[in-house]
């Protein structure tokens, strides 16, 4: 017999557990706010009840970083060690931490209070460096203020959003959630009223017709998508919208979630309409958890105004919208990774084709969309594409949301048209390099992406003459650099990054993430070998042309970039340089 109460594990339960495996993430997430971790007392009773053999279950637990076997204190501090944090001293701050409690990184706090962690980017970069405090955030947090940021004092970091030509952020900005009520003041689901009045067809047409690719990360079209979900054979039909943000510099979508949700649900809907599916997700990374709580208030809102329901406004549509949990695991931003999440399991990658439009979230048909796609989805639909296309480039149309941070004075997320240069963004909109100092270098896209030098800053920022920079737009970073900038310790960064996230399902991404964050060890603490840089590269070419994902396909993509600007960086350093 047990020594674990279960009474509360039951109840917790007890509405999910008819969706077996499916529930899976829901239940360990449940069970580790009741018990503090994942005995395996607690596993084997949540494996009985949902039909899941133990074996999975200890399976899924190791892949997602949120969850834990053992014990672990009441509150886990994730101090983040990424570009932007690192910038900002997060090693001081996570030495800090673990000095002030006593404790090593991963160990618990003599009176149990407490376990400190060194996590991956939080999404919290325009307040680096950023904590996560078990379920609150801290932005701009000082190593000493350890006691004043723990008992609650400190930066809350709010979304900062600027910009000239406003669309998607026009409720933004007021740090705090927008209201159903203010949502509806501001024309909000009128857009999915007149959804409605059309043949589904029609909505899909006038996507098409906007030209809005995709914001996360892919650039597919959208239009294109749903077509394909639309017309594949199969049901029922699923949208998922992808909360999952996770490469490092990016929080655009954070920003978005925390106080403009409705924008995103009516989007959501008026995909679900498009496409013929009655049933939507929003899967949203677990260290969000402001934007989950926001999510879950925001849907309560919409279901009693009668936006998701079984007869939306009165149409006839059905739609219902589950809202779920990610638990530490960059790669289920990757599409069929996400929806192995959903469905209870590691998040590993699957092989495409099929594609996700004719065999995604249950093997069905399903169309999954970033956040940032779905906010522009009402204004596309309440203006009409000719007006949507009155901001942009004829092949870039509409606004794009960059997200600021770094050595720059105004941090943020900027929303910009497409077509602006990165000058225009960096210099006349965020303030340019503070302090008089000057700009060593952007890294632009992401953590995936590639660098910018200052010979770049007027390239006009579309898909297409991007393209033609060698720049990948990802999503959206723009992480500024200075001159006093070692790129060495960025670039160590970047690679403890990937080797941290890959999944391990394939060698040349497993075995090369951690062969590429083990020389850029070398090459950051000046112990660079012979045939180091033959080796990266070499490593790197086979990661980008032989890995199964995006992940491992572009994990060298920003280290072969600052190989080609700047090779001295790779030079082995004399003792008395
Ligand atoms: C490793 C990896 C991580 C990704 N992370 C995200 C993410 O956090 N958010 C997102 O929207 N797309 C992410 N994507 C892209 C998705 O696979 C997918 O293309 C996207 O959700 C489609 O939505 P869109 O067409 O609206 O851009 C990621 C892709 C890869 C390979
Ligand atoms: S490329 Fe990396 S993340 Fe993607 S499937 Fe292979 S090991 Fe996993
Ligand atoms: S929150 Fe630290 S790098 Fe993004």
């Amino acid at each position: 017999m047990s020594d674990f109460d279960f009474t509360a594990l039951h109840s917790a339960l007890e509405e999910i557990s008819h969706q077996g495996r499916s529930a899976l993430l829901p239940a360990l997430h449940a069970a580790q706010e009741i018990y503090g971790y994942l005995p395996q007392a607690v596993a084997a009773e949540i494996g009985r009840i949902l039909d899941v053999p133990l074996a999975d279950i200890y399976g899924v637990i190791d892949f997602y970083s949120m969850f834990y076997r053992d014990a672990v204190g009441k509150t886990v501090i994730q101090v983040c060690g990424d570009p932007a944090c690192g910038l900002a001293g997060s090693d001081v701050l996570l030495e800090s931490v673990c000095r002030h409690l006593g404790i090593a990184p991963n160990e618990i706090s003599a009176d149990g209070r407490y376990t400190v962690e060194r996590a991956p980017c939080l999404g919290l970069c325009e307040h680096a460096p950023a904590v996560l405090v078990g379920n609150r955030a801290v932005g701009s947090a000082r190593p000493d203020d350890v006691d004043g940021w723990l008992a609650g004092n400190g930066d809350i970091p709010h979304g900062l959003v600027y910009g000239s030509q406003r669309r998607l952020t026009v409720n933004c900005g007021k740090q705090r959630q927008t209201s159903l009520k203010e949502y509806l003041a501001g024309g909000g689901y009128s857009a999915l009223k007149k959804a409605l009045q059309l043949p589904a067809e029609a909505v899909i047409a006038e996507v098409k017709a906007s030209g809005l690719v995709g914001r996360g990360g892919a650039a597919f079209p959208t239009g294109l998508k749903w077509e394909g979900a639309s017309n594949a054979v199969g049901q029922p039909k699923y949208i998922v919208c992808n909360a999952d943000e996770s490469e490092p510099g990016t929080f655009k979508d954070r920003v978005l979630m925390e106080e403009d949700p409705q924008r995103i649900i009516e989007g959501l809907v008026i995909g679900g309409y498009a496409i013929g599916a009655h049933q939507g997700y929003i899967f949203v990374r677990g260290e969000y958890p402001a934007a989950y709580r926001g999510f879950e208030q925001a849907l309560e809102e919409a279901r009693q105004g009668g936006y998701i329901g079984s007869d939306i406004l009165g149409s006839g549509y059905a739609f219902e919208v589950e809202l779920r949990r990610g638990a530490g695991a960059y790669i289920c931003g990757e599409e069929t990774a996400l929806f192995e999440a959903i469905e209870g399991k590691r998040g590993f990658p699957r092989v495409k084709p099929p594609f996700p439009t004719t065999h995604g979230l249950f093997g069905k048909p399903t169309v999954i969309n970033n956040v940032e796609t779905l906010c522009n989805v009402p204004y596309v639909i309440l203006n009409g594409a000719a007006e949507y296309r009155l901001l942009g480039t004829a092949k870039s149309p509409g606004t794009k949301l960059f997200c600021v941070s770094g050595d720059v004075a105004r941090p943020g997320v900027y929303e910009v048209p497409f077509g602006v240069t990165l000058r225009h963004l960096l210099e006349e909109q965020a303030g340019g390099v503070p302090d008089g100092y000057a700009l060593q270098t952007v890294l632009f896209g992401g953590a995936a992406g590639a660098f910018a030098t200052p010979a770049q800053l007027d390239v006009r920022m579309t898909f297409e003459d991007l393209r033609l920079a060698g720049l990948p737009l990802g999503s959206g970073v723009v992480m500024v650099f200075d001159e006093r900038r070692d790129l060495r310790d960025v670039l160590r960064r970047l690679a403890r990054f990937f080797a941290h996230e890959s999944c391990g399902k394939c060698y040349p991404c497993q075995l090369g993430t951690q062969r590429q964050l083990e020389i850029l060890e070398r090459v950051s603490h000046g112990e660079t070998l012979a045939d180091d840089v033959e080796r990266l590269t070499d490593v790197g070419w086979t990661m980008s042309d032989a890995s199964l994902c995006g992940l491992g396909q572009t994990a060298a993509s920003a280290v072969l970039s600052a190989m080609q600007l700047w090779p001295a960086l790779f030079e082995p350093i004399k003792e008395n340089y």
